[in-house]
């Protein structure tokens, strides 16, 4: 692929230290097996260790992942077709559709200043059929998490933490994704923690875990690499207990996250050190779009609100700064439309994402930042 022309500044650029990838992918080829299994396994392990969190299953994506974990838990629960699920209409359309996979309703609710769920708003859309709640912690920021956390456990209600941007955030000293019935993550080509697509389902129990693994490869109840017995039998024989999805990571994106999992917080720390420097430069001249307090984040993103947002960014681009929009109100999207949240609209027209990659400088960072100034005086 032809790298960005030189003047241009990418929103995002993956940075892989390709060496060391390329390492891992020749063990993979040497030992014969690229598939699910091998590295797989091991990326599960050091997820494991590395969050703090009980269990890891390695998939083709984050999609896949928010799928599986609410089937799992619908069946694990009894819940019905048609029963619904409290989620954001500011998202990428995986979280919610992952919804409409699993025959349930989304509700929307609307979002707060951190462009996560207002818990407030939360609260007043549940009905007796609400079952879960599914919260995205969009650019890596925690948002009310713990508010919304309170509220599910006062009311029965099940959460799902879409992770997608916060592969490294931590909240008050713990890696998030404890305290919620399943964390998502992404290890899509261009988040914060890249692979060739990927992500991780960790599921809260044992059992869930068990159930999504089952989920994910088929319905079956062992997987392959598992059935190459060490003595070297094939054991051909398993046994399916109901439908499942083809959805397992392999062991090339494996090898590639299991590298980036080794930078994570190094690659982070420079995240926000960009980070700070854009909130320096703009200061209270731009609606930045805060960071909650005890929320170390992993900076996916680095969003501001601007009037105008639509000229913005073409004067940005003819500048050579490219940016991004997380995300457009789903409710604008015909199939997902539903009543307002006005908050969540708003932010749709005005929200923008400045470049925020590996390969940025801190000075590059203030002259960017200093363009923007420039443009919303
Ligand atoms: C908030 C959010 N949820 C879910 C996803 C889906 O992730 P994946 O591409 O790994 O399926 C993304 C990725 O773009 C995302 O940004």
């Amino acid at each position: 692929m032809t790298p960005p022309p030189a003047a241009l500044r990418p929103l995002f650029r993956p940075h892989f230290r390709t060496d060391e990838v390329l390492a891992e992918i020749r063990e993979c080829l040497e030992a014969g097996w690229a598939g699910a299994g091998f590295k797989t396994l091991e990326f599960e392990r050091r997820w494991c260790e590395y969050t703090g969190l009980p269990h890891a299953h390695f998939l083709n994506s984050a999609t896949a992942g928010l799928h599986v974990a609410l089937a799992v838990l619908k069946e694990e629960c009894g819940w019905q077709d048609g029963d619904e699920v409290i989620t954001t209409p500011l998202t990428f359309v995986s979280t919610n559709h992952a919804i409409l996979y699993c025959g349930l309703r989304p509700v929307f609710a609307d979002v707060d200043e951190y462009l996560t769920l207002d818990p407030g708003d939360v609260e007043r859309r549940i009905t007796p059929r609400t079952r879960a709640v599914m919260f995205v912690g969009i650019g890596g920021n925690t948002g009310r998490l713990d508010e919304v956390q309170a509220l599910c456990r006062e009311r029965g209600l099940r959460l799902v933490l879409d992770a997608s941007h916060m592969s490294g955030t931590r909240w008050r000293g713990r890696h998030v994704g404890s305290d919620v019935d399943a964390a998502v993550f992404s290890f899509h080509a261009v988040k914060n923690l890249p692979s060739s697509d990927g992500g991780v389902l960790c599921m809260a129990g044992a059992g869930l875990d068990a159930r999504a693994r089952r989920f994910s490869w088929m319905g079956i109840d062992r997987d392959t690499f598992s059935r190459l017995g060490r003595d070297g039998r094939y054991n051909w024989d398993y046994d399916v207990a109901s439908v499942g999805y083809k959805y397992q990571g392999n062991s090339v994106s494996a090898a590639l996250a299991l590298v980036g999992l080794r930078y994570l917080d190094e690659d982070n720390a420079h995240r926000r050190e960009l980070a700070a420097a854009y909130d320096a430069v703009l200061g209270d001249a731009v609606e930045r779009v805060p960071q909650a307090p005890g929320c170390l984040s992993s900076r996916h993103l680095y969003q501001v609100q601007v009037d105008g947002r639509d000229q913005v960014i073409e004067a940005l681009m003819a500048a050579g700064v490219q940016c991004g929009v997380h995300y457009r109100d789903n409710t604008l999207f015909p199939m997902y439309a539903g009543p307002l949240c006005p908050q969540a609209r708003r932010a749709s027209e005005r929200v923008l994402s400045l470049p925020m990659h590996l390969r940025m400088t801190v000075d590059e960072a203030r002259e960017i930042g200093g363009l923007l100034l420039a443009l919303a005086r």
